[in-house]
């Protein structure tokens, strides 16, 4: 299956939802051809949930806390999920390793976005570790999702610039701004 019929998007996410709203926006906007079906926080204060019903998506939470193992945390993603008809899962700030219950429901169907050009810098606080380490171009990539934490096969990356008077938010604000631009882009393009 190609084009809009498999992008059936369902978000996950855990934070603030930036990304999120910028993909709602472009398919508001008729630049992507893309549905929103769902967005799903395991945080119950994200500021993603009320992101989503304030754009007529239906927000859904789902804590792992209220599972004894992560399967069934993961069933109960995949169950909602598949009750929107999602076809395609956008991690936007979903703070979780997925195992294989969710992996295998949606194959080859689910992407995340990482603020940093992977392989370098996966895990938390990319930019920071960028700019511990010195380096002058940062970035911010799209990728597969697979078991290894940020480790799928690469869709698209975007560079920015390190300027040297950069704090991890001052560099971190210039790759959001990549970020947002670049995740419907690769969305647009599967
Ligand atoms: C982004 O920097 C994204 O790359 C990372 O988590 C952050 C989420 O931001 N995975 P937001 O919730 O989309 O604003």
């Amino acid at each position: 299956m190609s084009g809009r019929d498999d992008k059936k998007i369902g978000f996950l996410v855990s934070g603030r939802g930036s990304n999120m709203a910028a993909v709602l926006e472009e398919i508001a906007a008729g630049r992507l051809k893309a549905e929103a079906r769902v967005a799903i926080s395991d945080n119950p204060e994200a500021p993603a949930l009320a992101l989503a019903s304030g754009r007529g998506l239906p927000a859904v939470t789902i804590e792992r806390k209220n599972f004894p193992r992560r399967q069934e945390f993961e069933e109960a993603l995949v169950r909602v999920l598949k009750e929107h008809g999602v076809g395609l899962v956008v991690l936007a700030g979903f703070m979780r390793l997925l195992g294989p219950t969710l992996l295998s429901a949606f194959p080859g169907r689910i992407i995340n976005i990482h603020p940093s050009l992977l392989p370098a810098f996966p895990g938390l606080e990319a930019q920071r570790q960028a700019l511990e380490y010195g380096v002058k171009i940062a970035g911010c990539t799209v990728h597969y999702v697979n078991e290894v934490m940020d480790g799928g096969r690469i869709i698209a990356q975007a560079a920015v610039p390190v300027e040297p008077d950069d704090t991890a938010e001052s560099l971190g604000a210039r790759i959001l701004t990549q970020e947002h631009r670049l995740l419907a882009l690769a969305i647009a393009g599967l």
